[in-house]
């Protein structure tokens, strides 16, 4: 009998681009109460307690997150208390009800330096606030106790919410010409990916017959898509995917140009492209490469 343990889930962060791709592929695994801002908010610690204690889940899933990396620059303390503290609290109430937590890091953690795929096991040493608070949650989940996956991505884009994908399909509307940096490496990873792996990943660890639990493989996993490109590549991708499909009426001509000439206020490293390889041991799950993750996602919206 393959069927996954019905968990009740509390999933947190339901409309981000990851909560509300996770609302559909974790439904098979049991009962979700799902919670956006407006009626959780992760800075309020008290407010996560009193919700834990209401629902009490077996499954803990944190979507959300402070997620405006140049905007965390100026607003330090209510981006850690977000990415950093609030998910320690979680982890502490999950190792409380004898629960799971899943959160999501990101490939900020690291400073680009190595220029080679980066691997669980590789020190991080964030360059910005972002990924500093973001550390410092992996660290509090980590340090817990609590049976965990976390999941560390890059990149994300969907057909809803900010992300780079919709911003360049509004600027193709609005310009002839934009520039696109061209010398940060890393891979662009689609929403609905990150939830599909996240479910099957549950779902192996909730089903009897796999013989293995939670606390077998908690821990850190990089889930992103695989290869490698540039913003300017996946720019580049947008553009010809778009207009092959006739997805949009036009598009812009694109210019190639270094960080330097697009000065935002967090620093970004030069190279963020994660290893899969535990993934791939663990689960047994191949992601695919970035572009065709994103002719998948486009045929969304054909
Ligand atoms: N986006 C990326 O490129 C990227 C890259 C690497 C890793 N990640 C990580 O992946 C995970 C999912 O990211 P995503 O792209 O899905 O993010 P997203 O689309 O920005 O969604 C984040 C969600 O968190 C909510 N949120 C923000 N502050 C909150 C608070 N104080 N309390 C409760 N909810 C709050 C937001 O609600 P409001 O919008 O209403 O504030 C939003 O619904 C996050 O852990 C993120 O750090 C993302």
């Amino acid at each position: 009998m393959n069927t996954p343990t019905r968990q009740k889930i509390l999933l947190i962060g339901k409309d981000g681009q990851v909560g509300w791709q996770l609302r559909r592929t974790l439904a098979p695994l049991g009962d979700i109460a799902a919670f956006d801002h407006p009626h959780l908010d992760l800075a309020d610690a008290d407010q996560i307690r009193a919700i834990v204690a209401e629902v009490r889940p077996t499954l803990i899933v944190n979507a959300a997150a402070y997620t405006d990396v140049d905007k965390a620059e100026t607003e330090s303390d209510k981006a850690m208390a977000v990415n950093g503290t609030a998910p320690g609290i979680l982890a502490e109430e999950a190792k409380r009800l004898g629960a799971g937590i899943v959160h999501y890091s990101t490939d900020y953690v690291f400073d680009g330096v190595k220029q080679s795929p980066y691997t669980e096991e590789d020190e991080a040493n964030p360059l910005n606030v972002y990924g500093k608070t973001k550390l410092a949650g992996d660290h509090a989940i980590q340090d817990s106790g609590a049976p965990h996956l976390i999941f560390r991505t890059s990149w994300v884009y969907g057909i809803r919410g900010h992300n780079f994908l919709r911003t360049l399909l509004r600027l193709f509307a609005e310009r002839e010409e934009i520039s696109i940096v061209d010398d940060q490496i890393g891979a662009p990873t689609w929403s609905r990916m990150i939830a599909e792996v996240t479910a099957q990943c549950l779902g192996q660890a909730f089903s009897p017959s796999t013989g293995i639990t939670l606390q077998d493989i908690s821990g850190l996993y990089n889930l992103t898509a695989a290869g490698e490109t540039s913003w300017y590549g996946f720019a580049q991708s947008i553009a010809d995917q778009t207009s092959a499909k006739h997805l949009v009426p036009k598009v812009s001509r694109l210019k190639p140009i270094p960080s330097e000439d697009y000065p935002l206020p967090a620093t970004r490293s030069k190279y963020g492209v994660l290893s899969h390889q535990k993934l791939n041991n663990t689960f047994g799950l191949i992601i695919p490469p970035w572009d065709e993750q994103l002719q998948l996602c486009l045929a969304c919206m054909e």
